[in-house]
């Protein structure tokens, strides 16, 4: 499974290269807005730092005015994925630059049709929103089984990317059902890691070895 830091800060993705863990980043307009700094400047520091996919989202609605935001975003650097809302104008822009072979990623998706929509299109990657659909009572994981079982009855390429990710059960329930990928706040990749037996076990090493020495 790949990891994605899901954010437009600087800082948490230079910690996160740290752990060696990050595959790619994904931002949207709001993670964007949280950095108080332009997207074409976050994006170009992100890929100065990140050698894997960074998706950068697009803000217009209608399918003309996505493809000139993608063309712009595309040319900033070859790792971009454009991010294009599930819309009909959004599917329409996917399935150009599908044929144009530019990577994107299509959000905001929460149901199994239109995840089979986006395929359909030639969409690189579908991100189903799990923590969004959690919050209003559905279930975010059967979502992502449900899009696993239809993508591979069909063989679709398309990658599955749980987005929305809230908390470390997200991460393992999502491995197990089989997503691609899994794109995280910061705080939540650090989370996976924690363990309370492995801190007392390593105390426990640790005094034994200093017992030992005396
Ligand atoms: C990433 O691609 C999504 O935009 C992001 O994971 C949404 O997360 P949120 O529902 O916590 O805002």
């Amino acid at each position: 499974m790949e990891f994605f830091l899901d954010t437009g800060i600087i800082e948490e993705i230079k910690e996160a290269i740290e752990w060696g863990l990050v595959d790619g980043v994904t931002t949207n307009p709001t993670l964007i807005a949280k950095s108080g700094r332009s997207q074409e400047d976050v994006i170009k520091e992100i890929a100065n730092l990140v050698d894997g996919p960074i998706s950068a989202e697009v803000i217009s609605t209608d399918k003309d005015g996505m493809l000139k935001e993608a063309q712009a975003l595309a040319k900033i650097h070859d790792n971009v994925v454009i991010k294009l809302p599930l819309t009909l104008e959004g599917l329409s822009a996917c399935q150009i630059l599908s044929d144009e072979k530019i990577k994107t990623n299509v959000t905001l998706c929460f149901s199994a049709n239109q995840a089979l929509l986006a395929a359909k299109n030639g969409a690189t990657y579908i991100s189903p929103f799990i923590g969004r659909l959690d919050d209003i009572g559905q279930s975010g994981m059967g979502l992502i089984e449900e899009i696993r079982v239809i993508y591979d009855n069909y063989g679709f390429q398309t990658k599955i990317l749980a987005a929305s990710v809230r908390h470390c059960d997200h991460v393992r329930e999502a491995a197990l059902v089989g997503a691609d990928v899994a794109t995280m706040p910061l705080k939540c990749m650090k989370s996976l890691v924690k363990h309370p037996l492995t801190d007392i076990g390593l105390a426990q090493f640790l005094q034994d070895h200093r017992a030992s020495l005396s």
